[in-house]
């Protein structure tokens, strides 16, 4: 079996660069919010695998039921030569994804990308001993850089499962379907799985657990703020929320102290001032309606070929085709 390959296009430098310049502007702002892609250290990546498991965390389970169901459909129909996944996490729905591709035959090359380091080699290891016929090749990086600096050669397919996209807002999310439209060729696919539109009785329990596990995880921005930033922030001292927003039609997280206080940054050198119940925004999460999604991907050259959805139309897989 041959070595896996890790590029690293995201410095230690780099990321504490983009961590204190979204700090800075997050909590400067009114009101103050912080870019949910900083939940992800070692301990915030355990979290979110946590979640996944919990009852009320539907999209999960769904998305795995969908890709298991037609994982040989979407071989036939996109005959990749390489599977490239954006935000690949532990790699481990993408299974279903990477036996049917053997099995049909044409798949040659996984490249998982991934702004965590210890989720991209931890999956990576396992993933070389089970699929010793694919070359392995991880990306730690953010998403955008990832598209610029896709391997070329080989027919292939971009997936970005688990609704990561609806962590964008509608701006930039034009920008980024916009970009994988320009990355890749006429016939190539985007293999893309997002959340629906459903009962907020059903969405909101996902996001706001019995057990206290999204608690957790939210607040672990706070101490990822804490390591990384030499933050006095007491994460005890703020609330988990999750409300659903029905003119956005996207679920929200935030973080409501639940006193007044003063937080000092000390590596940006800045203090911030809480009052009791303010509530700072961690996590947008967008569901999608079938005929939206459409228009998006349409306005970024993508013909939806296949909408798979469950019984209950909680989640959808798609498979969009660049048009030529
Ligand atoms: C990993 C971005 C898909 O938005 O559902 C889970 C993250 N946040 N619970 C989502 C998340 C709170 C998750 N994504």
């Amino acid at each position: 079996m041959a070595a896996p390959t890790l590029d690293v296009h995201l410095t230690d430098a780099d990321v504490r660069a983009s961590l204190r310049a979204d700090v800075l502007r997050g909590l400067t702002a009114t009101p103050k919010w912080l870019p949910p892609k900083w939940f992800y250290d070692a301990t915030g990546s355990k979290l979110f695998e946590l979640i996944t498991e919990l009852d009320e965390y539907y999209p999960t389970r769904t998305e795995r039921g969908l890709l298991t169901e037609h994982a040989d459909e979407i071989a036939a129909l996109t005959r990749a030569e390489v599977l490239v996944e954006l935000g690949s996490g532990s790699s481990d729905k993408t299974r279903l994804l990477l036996s049917a591709g053997t099995a049909e035959g044409s798949l040659r090359r996984y490249v998982p990308q991934d702004v965590s380091p210890s989720a991209l080699t931890g999956a990576m290891e396992d993933l070389v001993r089970d699929y010793p016929e694919l070359e392995i090749h991880g990306v730690v990086s953010d998403f955008t850089d990832t598209l610029r600096s896709l391997p070329a050669g080989g027919r292939r397919t971009v997936a970005f499962l688990g609704g990561t996209l609806g962590n964008l807002v509608p701006q930039e999310r034009a920008e980024f379907l916009a970009e994988i439209g320009r990355t890749v060729h006429a016939g190539e696919f985007l293999l893309l799985g997002v959340g629906l539109v459903v009962d907020p009785a059903v969405m909101v329990p996902a996001y706001d657990d019995a057990a206290g596990v999204t608690a957790r995880f939210n607040r672990n921005v706070l101490s990822v703020l804490n390591g990384s930033l030499d933050a006095t922030f007491d994460p005890e001292s703020f609330a988990h929320v999750a409300v659903w927003d029905d003119r956005h039609e996207w679920i929200e997280m935030r973080l409501r102290s639940s006193r007044a206080q003063d937080v000092r940054i000390e590596a940006l050198g800045l203090d911030v001032h809480f009052d009791e119940g303010e509530e700072m925004r961690t996590e947008i999460s967008a569901k999608f309606r079938e005929e939206s999604i459409t228009g998006e991907l349409a306005a970024a050259g993508f013909v939806v070929d296949r909408f798979w959805t469950d019984a209950d139309r909680r989640f959808a897989v798609l498979a969009a085709r660049r048009e030529g």
